[in-house]
């Protein structure tokens, strides 16, 4: 006989309270395992969280003592000197780059010597400077007083690119500024267009913004001392850059115990506590500074002993003016005539005045000056705007 498909349910298993205290303990378990899950999902979460938490501070620790690491070694004494390295250029490369020296390619001559249009290996235009006194300077003193000025950038400061030294050869190698020299547009020959007031103005801003940069901004303070019209230059839109900067230290070897004339920065410029006693400090430029801003003002050259008798100096003549209500507009170049309000007029004289002052103490600080001179720019670019509907950007 065959067993039955299915066997009987025993008798244990039909047994109804066994069985009902079975599914309470499967309950009680999966509450319990669920719990349990919950629990430990949770604690998972915490975990985590207070691990991102940690890890943020520790993030945050770490940035504050790089900073302070930075700002202590880096920023504070080098302030605005990125260790950018100046290009040092062969003999060769440079002979290349301006077609051997070409007389075509003169630029123009200066108390260092002359200077070339030349295409560097990279493609770039570039302005180089061959300094004349060639040899004079040591090799290592030249590479490292370089080497200093090329770490100094500001938009409002010529860009040098770098330099040769190759044996006797000194050259400096700088970016080419299409428009040429502030001097080259004042005189007034014919060859350019005059520049009007607003122009005037805002190279006036920029070239007192390179100045703040070299004594305010720069530790320690670099002092021009040879500030003027010939080393501000201008890009394509007339945005001005201050070069030559330091240079004279480069050029202030004795001659014969006596101190080369270089020292004496340019006929006309120079603060009288300079050239009497040879005493320098930045404020020596900011009377430089005047005597550009008179310059602006007037669009004429410093000394000039051909004008009629009083006007040969232009310091002299014009500081009785600067003061005087009823004669300042004597001193206005008759080009800028119907550009500029009096008040304008009267500002600017105001800040030529105190940087041509005698007493070097009182001469402002170049900040000073940047701040007086910012007003006067920003209201002509917006009466500017106002009138013609341009939208000259300004450069802060
Ligand atoms: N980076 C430059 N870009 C264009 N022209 C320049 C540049 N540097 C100098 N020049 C021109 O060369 C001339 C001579 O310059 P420089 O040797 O510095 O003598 P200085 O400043 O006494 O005139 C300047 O007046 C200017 O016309
Ligand atoms: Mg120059």
């Amino acid at each position: 006989m065959s067993s039955p498909p299915f066997s009987a349910p025993s008798r244990q298993n039909m047994d109804p309270r066994k069985s009902s205290g079975n599914r309470t303990v499967v309950v009680v378990i999966s509450v319990v395992t669920t719990l349990a899950v919950c629990f430990l999902f949770m604690l998972a979460v915490y975990y985590l969280y207070l691990r991102r938490k940690s890890e943020r501070k520790q993030t945050f620790f770490r940035t504050r003592q790089e900073f302070q690491r930075s700002a202590t070694q880096y920023i504070l004494p080098a302030m605005h000197v990125p260790p950018l390295e100046a290009q040092v250029f062969t003999y060769k490369q440079l002979q290349f780059a301006t077609g051997n020296f070409s007389s075509a390619n003169i630029l123009g001559h200066g108390g260092f010597g002359s200077v070339f249009k030349g295409l560097l290996p990279d493609g770039r235009v570039a302005a180089i400077k061959q300094l004349s006194k060639a040899g004079k300077h040591g090799d290592h003193g030249f590479r490292v007083e370089v080497d200093l000025l090329s770490r100094l950038h500001s938009p409002y400061l010529l860009d040098l690119i770098g330099y040769c030294a190759d044996q006797d050869h000194r050259l400096l190698v700088y970016e080419y500024m299409p428009k040429g020299s502030l001097q080259e547009h004042l005189c007034s020959d014919g060859s350019s267009p005059m520049l009007d007031w607003g122009t005037r103005m805002r190279i006036a801003l920029d070239a007192a913004r390179g100045l703040e940069y070299l004594h305010e901004l720069v530790n320690p303070p670099v002092i021009h001392r040879d500030f003027k019209t010939s080393n501000i230059l201008l890009d394509e839109n007339f945005n001005a850059k201050v070069s030559d900067f330091g240079l004279a230290k480069l050029g202030s070897d004795k001659i014969n115990g006596l101190v080369s004339t270089r020292v004496l920065g340019t006929q006309g410029y120079v603060a009288p506590e300079y050239a009497l006693t040879g005493q320098l400090t930045t404020k020596s430029d900011v009377y430089s500074f005047g005597v550009v801003l008179l310059e602006l003002l007037t669009g004429q050259v410093p000394v000039d002993m051909e004008r009629p008798s009083g006007q040969g100096v232009l310091v002299s003549w014009a500081l009785p003016r600067l003061t005087d209500r009823d004669r300042v507009e004597e001193l206005v170049d008759p080009a800028l005539k119907g550009q500029y309000s009096m008040k304008e007029l009267i500002q600017v004289a105001a800040i030529a005045k105190m940087c041509i002052q005698p007493e070097a103490d009182y001469r402002p600080l170049m900040t000073d000056v940047v701040q007086s001179l910012v007003p006067l720019v920003k209201q002509r670019s917006t009466s500017q705007k106002m009138s013609s509907g341009s939208s000259r950007k300004l450069r802060n």
